[in-house]
């Protein structure tokens, strides 16, 4: 069951086609993808946690009014020489980078339909190769390996290999959570079912899927088989699901850093503020700020 071991993810598929329900009304009319984290939108961060990873080939499943999305990675020449002539390299270098991460390859979701639906959209691109999944709206610490090790762990298994981060007992029905023993060492792990959000209390454990998949090339028809599930979607998990049941090694590596969820406004703004701190420019004014603010005295 390890066909095609060895073959290691050379692209990514950022699907970012859904409606963003939970960040409305902001998202009504700007991607939530796009939302600023402190000077750069969240899509940026996770093009370049693929970068930092080796992949340089990126599609985007987009939808309706999510176009804009792709114009952040174009070069802007007209922007670039007016950065030039006015000396502002600083400026000029930060936006020349944007276009230089990667390739950005775009495909349309015509109606959310649900993830695995929108993952569907890949195969022309992909082909049958082993592929890496990021959702649109998390992304892991700029020295995270997470990825880099998912890759590697997929190319020698061949199979599925998720991402998993420990939640507490009373947040497992959030999340989908697996049943998993263990594989090598303490933090990865063989998985030997999926279940979407269970009651608190009836959790196989307490590993919760977070938004970074290494997929291989036969979900595709996988995903063609998967019946509509939970809200009429046709979910990724019952695709894997499906694999799994079949025979495919499915393993998880469990994550201990730091993942920031810009999906709602919550951890959207720890995202902003924890990021803030951490800038050379910014981070030590805003820090002060932030401990005055915290201490009842705004200044
Ligand atoms: P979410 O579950 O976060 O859904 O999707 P959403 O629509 O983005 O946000 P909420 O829950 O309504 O607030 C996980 C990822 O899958 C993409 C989303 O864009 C997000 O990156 N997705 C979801 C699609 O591309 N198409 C879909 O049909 C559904």
């Amino acid at each position: 069951m390890s066909e095609r071991a060895g073959v290691r993810a050379v692209k990514a598929v950022i699907p970012a086609a859904g409606l963003a329900t939970r960040f409305l009304p902001a998202t009504k009319a700007v991607p939530k993808e796009l939302l600023p984290v402190v000077d750069r939108p969240v899509l940026q961060y996770i093009v370049e946690e693929a970068a930092s990873a080796g992949i340089h080939d990126v599609l985007l499943i987009t939808g309706r009014g999510k176009t804009s999305m792709v114009d952040h990675f174009d070069p802007h020449p007209y922007l670039e020489s007016r950065l030039e002539a006015k000396g502002d390299l600083v400026r000029l270098a930060a936006v020349r980078r944007t276009s230089d991460l990667a390739e950005i390859y775009t495909c349309r979701q015509g109606e959310p339909l649900g993830l695995g639906h929108a993952i569907g959209y890949a195969e022309s691109h992909v082909g049958d190769a082993p592929f890496v999944v990021l959702l649109g709206d998390e992304f892991m610490e700029e020295t995270s390996t997470l990825l880099t090790d998912m890759i590697d762990l997929q190319a020698r298994t061949g199979g599925i290999v998720l991402a998993f981060i420990e939640v507490p007992d009373h947040e497992v029905n959030r999340y989908g959570i697996a049943s998993v023993e263990p594989f090598e060492g303490h933090d990865v792990v063989r998985v030997t079912g999926l279940v979407e959000k269970p009651a608190i209390g009836q959790s196989p454990s307490n590993l919760a899927v977070v938004g970074r998949y290494v997929l291989p090339g036969r979900i595709f028809e996988a995903i063609k088989r998967t019946k509509p599930g939970s809200g009429g979607e046709i979910q990724l998990t019952d695709a894997m699901a499906l694999l799994l049941a079949e025979g495919t090694p499915v393993h998880g590596i469990v994550y201990r850093g730091v993942r920031y969820d810009t999906g709602m406004p919550l951890g959207y703004l720890q995202a902003v503020v924890q990021l803030a701190t951490k800038r050379d420019d910014l981070g030590p004014a805003f820090s002060e700020w932030l401990r005055s603010f915290v201490g009842g005295n705004p200044v």
